[in-house]
């Protein structure tokens, strides 16, 4: 099998240049300009458009119980939609119960993926408890290839750890060398804030950014970075929504701290007006409660502070956090009371084109850095590179055409997320992912996924920060 993608613009973390990329079964095995078409070749013709490395989603939920009910994508929907969308390789989070054996939680999220997914999968494994059982059950899934740990300093009595399990877990993710990635909110904070809020009758969704506002982020990233500090473990912010949080994490880096930083597509786009919406503003009844995610969509004075630091890189990375609940019986939940709205906003589909256009087309980001942001410094932190995150001889084969001429609109009509609403209704978009390869194989063709459900493959990880 023989593809020989011709002519096109083709876009590293560092470099930039016109010409071809012949891949051989599942890897690339030459790059230059005007390459021979071997006899069997596969051609794509990409004069004119952008070729980009496969992009990375070091972020997401699929299969997800949380909130009293279950995230709606399974791995049919949802790799579907991120290949669509330029998406090659998904890192879900395994995040079981505090009563759950971990080993087990693992097996079966990775069930859902294997023969399933169309693209490659990996996962971030949750330490959601901390006892004396759990060592040899990390040891256990580290050396199955998951080489990197989750831990949620949020969600109080749910997914969240307390400080003696935080301190145990970064040990030990020391001691074994896998990065731990690691949600931060004060949680005591949270549930004091909520409570004032609840009693005193603010219930809406428009509620939900006071009840965790950027401080009790920015403690949170604090409280990570002193916990890393004294043990020396690499650790990973995710989701980071504002100015405080990003420097309390940029401020550890430079005293020596290893620590990066991500944010997710909707902080970049959105802003607190989202989850304001209702018939006051306009719109229908409940509607902001379809922007409801934690950390909350933030001032919009935060969206050039995080587009400054991702230029500058002191944000690694853009993810999505994709955590889909419809909006019919799932946000719904929380009606009345905003503290029970599952939170979470569905975005995998639409990270790269948001990216392009919010990004690139507007001069903020530039090609290299999106590439970087999207794809490379992923696969650096995980363990996934140069096998992922770039265009080399002997990386894997997974391509983006993008064609940055071709305007859409984004809509839940067209999407092919599971959910029942788009949080970017309307939105136009510039750029399609024209075509999509995983390991040689063409995924989506003109836009439209053309590929084999369980063509995925997980991908096994070494540790790699000792
Ligand atoms: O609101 C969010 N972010 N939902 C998904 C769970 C998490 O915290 O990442
Ligand atoms: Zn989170
Ligand atoms: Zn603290
Ligand atoms: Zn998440």
């Amino acid at each position: 099998m023989s593809l020989l993608i011709k002519n096109g613009q083709v876009v590293t973390a560092t470099d930039s240049f016109v010409g071809d990329i012949h891949c051989q079964g599942e890897t690339i095995v030459a790059l230059g300009r005007d390459l021979a078409v071997p006899a069997d070749a596969t051609v794509i013709d990409a004069t004119g458009k952008l070729v980009f490395p496969g992009f990375i989603d070091p972020h997401v939920h699929i299969y997800l119980p949380f909130m009293g009910t279950y995230a709606k994508d399974t791995y049919d929907s949802a790799s579907r939609a991120a290949l669509v969308g330029g998406t090659t390789t998904l890192i879900e989070m395994v995040c079981p119960g505090r009563a759950e054996d971990p080993v087990q939680a693992y097996h079966q999220w990775k069930a859902k993926a294997e023969g399933t997914s169309a693209c490659d999968f990996a996962f971030h494994m949750g330490v959601t408890r901390f006892d004396e059982s759990t060592p040899a059950a990390m040891r256990e899934i580290v050396a199955d290839g998951t080489a990197s740990f989750k831990v949620f300093l949020a969600y109080k009595g749910a997914l969240g750890v307390d400080d003696d399990e935080l301190y145990q877990t970064l040990k030990l993710a020391k001691e074994l060398g896998v990065i731990v990635t690691a949600h931060c909110e004060n949680e005591s904070l949270v549930a004091k804030l909520q409570a004032e809020l609840l009693a005193s009758g603010k219930t809406g969704p428009e509620w939900h950014e006071p009840s965790r506002p950027v401080q009790v982020e920015t403690e949170g990233v604090r409280h990570l970075m002193t916990f890393a500090e004294l043990t020396g473990a690499h650790v990973y912010v995710v989701h980071t929504s504002c100015k405080g949080a990003v420097h309390a994490a940029t401020e550890a880096r430079l005293r020596g701290v290893n620590a990066w930083v991500e944010t997710v597509i909707p902080y970049l786009v959105l802003d607190d007006t989202a989850a304001q919406r209702g018939p006051a503003t306009g719109h229908a009844d409940f509607e902001g409660a379809k922007f409801v995610m934690s950390p909350p969509i933030r001032a919009a004075r935060h969206q050039p502070f995080l587009w400054d630091a991702l230029r500058s890189r002191a944000v690694s990375t853009v993810a999505t956090d994709h955590a889909p609940f419809d909006f019919q019986g799932q946000k719904e939940m929380g009606r009345g009371d905003f503290t029970k709205i599952p939170n979470g906003i569905p975005s995998v589909e639409h990270r790269i084109r948001l990216l392009y256009t919010h990004g690139v087309a507007t001069g903020r980001i530039d090609l290299n850095t999106f590439v970087d942001a999207a794809s490379t410094q992923a696969a650096k932190l995980f363990g996934l590179f140069p096998r992922k995150g770039t265009i080399a001889v002997g990386a894997d084969a997974d391509l983006v055409v993008y064609d940055p001429g071709v305007e859409e609109t984004l809509s839940a009509e067209t999407h092919l997320m599971a959910t029942d609403y788009d949080a970017f209704e309307g939105w136009r978009v510039q750029g399609r992912c024209e075509a999509v390869t995983v390991r040689g194989e063409v995924m989506v063709r003109d836009g439209k996924f053309v590929g084999q459900l369980g063509h995925g493959q997980f991908l096994k990880r070494q540790p790699t920060h000792f």
